[in-house]
Order: structure tokens, then C-alpha cells, then sequence
């Protein structure tokens, strides 16, 4: 652990919304008197109907239910977009830069208003009503956000599944929320490679029922099959409707969306996120954590298939009338040198990234990033995965010039929002911690027996009050909602991670305790992984676990017995990497496969995943007792057979 720290520069101190004694007295009143504290913030937002009611939460096991701001009434995408037209409708809302560096365009907030308003009058027209369940299966490209917005704006229930996932894992997601509508493109495009996304779709609609329309936008022109009954292109459609849509009035606690995400077990669950809260915290954090004020430009690299791109590149950045970046790319293509000149070409002031990217990048040295200017820049972020110091430091000192603070910001899907980060202008940084919690955020370190840990500890990390940003169920699923965050120790939200706490109390993320693993920022259940390769008809069982990986964070490592008979090949293992490919997509390819004649179990049949991991991380000096499995000798075999070996 890096013992370093970065004094808060003092021209932050001055610009900043918020200092370290700011800070200090914010804090207190969000504990002291939370009603009160987010009664105030709920005003940076417009109501139709402002709330009179703001907390009414129970954790209480049995009974978990979670309401913010519940008699409010209001419409997100009059908060993003309607509202500001009055002073901003020229501004640029949207900054689009293109997979090609010669693409780009700005969007202002007038331009998106009328965008918006059309797909909103698409969907209209086409019968799709508050409530009723959109998916969206699109890349990076202004129509996501358009997609979204017009969802929010009719009250429909967007769930965006990410454009890298299989037919098989969008049928699944198309089936869990019953989407009633699709919206997707002809073809993605990333790192100049084109991804089939209207042909998927057309794959898992195969599997999938209820889906009335597949609204289709053009990005590439490539050939796709439309089916003429179901099937409509979108720039056709659009033509046909008028860029004028009142907007829905909602209440706080109507569905936003659903987002899927991996847990420790079987199917992703539905996050579902609500409109008042979810808006009056995405907003906050975006203003504070970002430091953001107007005329900044700011730029997130998430994709809009995950929550960072919900909360960060559309949702908290347009209720603050802000200027967001959206890339369409990757980050070493046409070179490696390409986020930093987009910085450079599009002035960005606040960069938000992802360790993982960092890592990557830092791999080709300081030449790409020094060939740049980046003097625009004034502040960065990372999001999604524990960033190792030396990353940080890096970042630090290449990326930002020893100038720019770096927020190391810890949130998930669930949690709608950032909740532990540095405030620029407040905190003093530490290279691998994010720090100290956000308003109205109490973070608790338990043990494995749920004793709370005092002073400097590690254990798993719990948070003993809500937010209003706070996920309010699985969709559909209430009791797997209860059972997956407030049923390890009752009362709490269990966040699935583990965290250590300084002597100064500052907060340090070590990475999931559950079984899911992050790979490149990303989640992955490894019990999905395993579904997906125990569906191969050549594979009697299977296990996953994660290792530590110098650029994803951690790589996926399988463990394979195969059925009676079959032989353990090459061939067979490309076979099987490539078959995950097409169960779940590219994001859950396995980097190692080892083929087991047998799995290390109890007597009662559990695998133990301990000894699995450290095989995985080459350590099988210290496996610990062995003794307790029901035939030891298999583990001999996994020893001798690894494939990790340093
Ligand atoms: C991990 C992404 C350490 C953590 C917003 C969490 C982090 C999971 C950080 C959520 C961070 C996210 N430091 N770990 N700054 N940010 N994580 O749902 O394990 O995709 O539980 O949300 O990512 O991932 P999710």
C-alpha cells in the first residue's frame, strides 16, 4: 500500500464547491438531520409536484423497502433537457466523437430536445406506454442516448443491454423484463471492427417472445434483414413524427430502468433504479464529486451498457446542464494515443476512466501521452475496479502532470451513485484508496459473524443507510433482492466487497468477497461463466475462478472435467474460448482453461473455490487444509497440471 499523500492544491481549495470544512459540516448535517440535508437537494432538480416526503426506508429483514421523495412528482427528461432550453438550447448537450477520429459532431441541447422528442413520438405511436419495458441494444452513438431520454421522457422502463453481449445473453434479458420493444443499429463499430448487432438481435428474438418492433438505426449502411412486419428503420420513422412530445408526469418512485448485472448466483438480476431519488443523486454526485461547473467539458469513457454510462455520460451530467463527451471507440485505436487527443480536440477539462484502460495504456509508456498537450485538463477519475498505486501514480504524474487531482471514485449498479470518493477541492488523496464516504453515506466494516469492526480493519463492507440514489429491487424478484443484499447481516446492505479502513479512516477497496469476479472492470458471475460451459456438450462440470491480471484486474480461470470418453485437446480449448464467446460474449472469454479429471469437493459435494483460486494465482504452496475433501489426491493432479505458472 502506498503510504503517499496529495494535499488538497490550494487553488482547488478555492475554486471548489466544496472544501475540506465544507465538506466536514455537509457531512454532519446528512447524518444529523438527513430529512432536512436532502429535503434542500431535492431542489436542484424541477417537480411538477414537489416532495413533501423524503426518507421512509426499512431494512428490516422480511420487510425491505426502500422509498425517497415519494409523494414528488417529476420528469426526468424535462430535467435534463426541456428545462434548460431556456438559457442552453444552443449549448452543446453532447459531444459525439466517432470510432474514426475524422467523425464527430456537437449536439446542443436544443438539437436534443427535437431528437429526443422524435424517437419519444416513435415509441408513441407505436403503443409503447408508461410502465411497458424497452430494451435497448445499441454502441456508442448520440440515438443511445435519444433512446434512453425518450424512454424517460413517455415513462417507458429502458433496460440497455451492452452491445458486446451474445443473442443467447440478450434473449435472456429480452425474457426477464419482457420488452415489448427493441431499439438497436445495423452494426456497431469499434476499433474499426463492426459488430453484427442487428443480426443478434434477429438471433435472440429467435428465442424471446413479445417483442412487437425493432426500431433500427443506421450507423454503418452494412446489409441487415428486415423483417417487415416487426422491423423498422429508424431515420424513417423519425421522419414521420414531429419533434414536439410532452413529457410524462412521474412519479418519484416509478422505474427508470432496469440494468443487469452478474451476482454470485445463476441469472443476471435486474437493478431497478427509480426516477426521483435515482435523478436528485446522480446530479449531486456528478456536481461535487466532478467538481463540475458550467462551461466545462467533461468526458466519461464508460459505455452506456453499464451504470457508469448511465449515471455519468447522460443521466447526473445532463440534469446539470452539462457538456458530456460520448466515444464511440477504444482507446488504442487508430493509435495509442487517441484518448489524449480527443482531450486535446474537444478541450475536455474532467476525464473519467477506468483502471483497467489505465493499465493498458501505461503498458506503452509515457511517449503517446507526452506527445500530447492535454493542458486543458483539470481534473481525472477512476471508476469500475480498485486502481493499483503505481497505476495511480502513473496517472498522476503522465496523464495529469502531477496538476490534476484524481478521483477514485467506489460505487456499483446497485448503488446508483458514486458513494466513496475524494471531493477535489476537500480531500487529501491517497494513490489506491477512494477515500472517505459521500453525504449521507455510512460505511461499516463487519466480519465474517457480522461483529462491526472499529478504528483501522478489514473485513466485508456494509452501509447501514440508505441514499436515494439506492437500487429499490430486482425486477420482478423482491425476495432475491432481500436474500442478495440484506440477508448476510440483517439490517445492513452487503455490498459484496471488501474494504479496509486506515488509521486515518479513509476507506480502501480490495475487491469482491462473493464469487464474482471483475474482469476489465466489468462483473462477471463466475457461476454464469460455468452455466455457459457446462452447456457444451463435451463438458460434464466445470469452475471458475478469478487471478489477479496485470491489465484486466483479474482474468477469468476455468477449470474443465470433460465427459467420459472425450480427449483433453488444443483444439478443444480454443473450442470451449470460443464457445463462452458466443454464450455470453466477448467480456467473459476465459484466458486459461484447465482441463481436470476431477474437481477438489467436500464430502457434501461443494467445490472448494479456495484451493481452486490459489492453483489460479500459482500458489500451491499454500493451499491450507486439504484434508476435508472428499479424495485429496485431485488436487495433486490440478497442482501438476496448472497453467498460471510464473
Ligand atoms: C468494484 C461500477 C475499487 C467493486 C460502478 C464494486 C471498485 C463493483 C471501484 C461494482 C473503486 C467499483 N475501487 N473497486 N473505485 N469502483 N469497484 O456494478 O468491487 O459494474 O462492487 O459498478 O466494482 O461494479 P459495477
Amino acid at each position: 500500500m502506498s503510504e503517499k499523500i496529495y494535499d488538497v492544491p490550494a487553488e482547488w481549495a478555492k475554486r471548489a464547491w466544496v472544501d475540506q470544512a465544507k465538506y466536514k459540516e455537509m457531512y454532519a448535517r446528512s447524518i444529523s438531520d438527513p430529512n432536512g440535508f436532502w429535503a434542500e437537494q431535492t431542489k436542484r432538480i424541477d417537480w411538477m409536484h414537489a416532495p413533501t416526503k423524503i426518507e421512509n426506508v426499512s431494512f428490516a429483514p422480511g420487510n425491505v423497502s426502500i422509498k425517497w421523495f415519494e409523494d414528488g412528482v417529476l420528469n426526468v427528461a424535462h430535467n435534463c433537457i426541456d428545462r434548460h432550453l431556456a438559457k442552453r438550447a444552443s449549448q452543446t448537450a453532447i459531444i459525439w466523437e466517432g470510432d474514426d477520429p475524422s467523425q464527430s459532431k456537437h449536439i446542443t441541447y436544443q438539437e436534443l430536445h427535437d431528437e429526443v422528442c422524435r424517437m419519444a413520438n416513435i415509441l408513441r405511436t407505436r403503443n409503447v406506454k408508461k410502465g411497458d419495458r424497452v430494451t435497448i441494444y445499441l454502441p456508442m452513438i448520440p440515438e443511445a442516448a435519444y433512446a434512453m431520454l425518450a424512454c424517460a421522457r413517455i415513462g417507458a422502463i429502458h433496460s440497455v443491454v451492452f452491445a458486446g453481449f451474445s443473442p443467447d445473453s440478450l434473449a435472456q434479458r429480452i425474457n426477464d423484463c419482457q420488452s415489448k420493444v427493441i431499439i438497436t443499429a445495423d452494426e456497431g463499430l469499434r476499433g474499426g471492427k463492426k459488430v453484427p448487432l442487428k443480426a443478434n438481435v434477429d438471433a435472440a428474438l429467435a428465442k424471446a417472445d413479445g417483442v412487437d418492433w425493432v426500431v433500427v438505426v443506421k450507423r454503418t449502411g452494412g446489409k441487415v434483414d428486415m423483417n417487415p412486419t416487426r422491423d423498422l428503420w429508424y431515420h424513417e420513422a423519425a421522419a414521420m413524427v414531429t419533434t414536439e412530445c410532452p413529457v410524462e408526469h412521474m412519479h418519484a418512485e416509478d422505474p427508470l430502468f432496469i440494468l443487469y448485472t452478474s451476482g454470485s448466483t445463476g441469472q443476471p438480476k435486474g437493478v431497478l433504479h427509480t426516477t426521483g431519488g435515482y435523478l436528485v443523486f446522480a446530479s449531486m454526485t456528478h456536481q461535487y464529486v466532478f467538481d463540475y461547473h458550467d462551461g466545462d467539458i467533461y468526458w466519461c469513457t464508460a459505455d452506456v451498457g453499464w451504470v457508469t454510462g448511465h449515471s455519468y455520460i447522460l443521466y447526473g451530467p445532463l440534469a446539470n446542464g452539462a457538456t458530456t463527451l460520448m466515444f464511440e471507440g477504444v482507446p488504442n485505436y487508430p493509435d495509442n494515443s487517441r484518448f489524449w487527443n480527443v482531450i486535446d480536440k474537444h478541450k475536455v477539462n474532467i476525464f473519467y476512466t477506468a483502471p483497467t484502460a489505465i493499465r493498458a495504456l501505461m503498458q506503452s509508456g509515457d511517449e503517446p501521452v507526452k506527445k500530447t498537450s492535454r493542458a486543458s485538463l483539470r481534473l481525472l477519475g477512476s471508476v469500475g475496479e480498485p486502481i493499483n498505486p503505481e497505476a495511480w501514480e502513473w496517472y498522476h504524474r503522465v496523464v495529469g502532470d502531477d496538476r490534476c487531482p484524481i478521483v477514485d471514485t467506489w460505487w456499483q449498479t446497485e448503488t446508483g451513485g458514486i458513494l466513496i470518493t475524494p471531493l477535489p477541492g476537500a480531500t487529501k488523496l491517497k494513490p489506491g484508496s477512494a477515500t472517505q464516504p459521500f453525504f449521507g453515506v455510512v460505511p461499516e466494516i463487519v466480519d465474517a459473524d457480522g461483529k462491526v469492526l472499529e478504528g483501522e480493519t478489514t473485513g466485508n463492507l456494509c452501509l447501514t443507510r440508505s441514499w436515494p440514489g439506492q437500487m429499490r429491487t430486482v425486477y420482478g424478484d423482491h425476495a432475491r433482492f432481500e436474500q442478495t443484499y440484506f440477508s448476510t447481516y440483517k439490517g445492513k446492505y452487503f455490498t459484496g466487497d471488501g474494504c479496509r479502513r486506515d488509521a486515518d479512516g479513509y476507506y480502501w477497496i480490495t475487491g469482491r468477497v462473493d464469487d464474482v469476479i471483475n474482469v476489465s472492470g466489468h462483473r462477471m458471475g463466475t457461476a454464469e461463466v460455468e452455466s455457459a460451459l457446462v452447456a457444451h456438450e463435451k463438458v460434464s462440470e466445470a469452475a471458475v475462478v478469478g487471478f489477479p491480471h496485470d491489465i484486466k484486474g483479474q482474468g477469468i480461470y476455468a477449470y474443465v472435467t470433460l465427459m467420459a470418453g472425450v480427449q483433453p485437446t488444443e483444439d478443444l480449448r480454443k473450442e470451449l474460448v470460443t464457445w463462452v464467446r458466443k454464450e455470453i460474449g466477448p467480456i467473459a472469454s476465459p484466458d486459461q482453461i484447465q482441463f481436470a479429471p476431477g474437481l477438489p469437493k467436500t464430502r457434501s459435494g461443494k467445490i472448494m473455490r479456495r484451493i481452486l483460486r490459489k492453483i489460479a494465482e500459482d500458489e500451491p504452496g499454500s493451499l491450507g487444509d486439504t484434508s476435508t475433501l472428499a479424495d485429496p489426491a485431485v488436487v495433486d493432479d490440478l497442482v501438476k497440471n496448472r497453467q498460471n505458472r510464473k
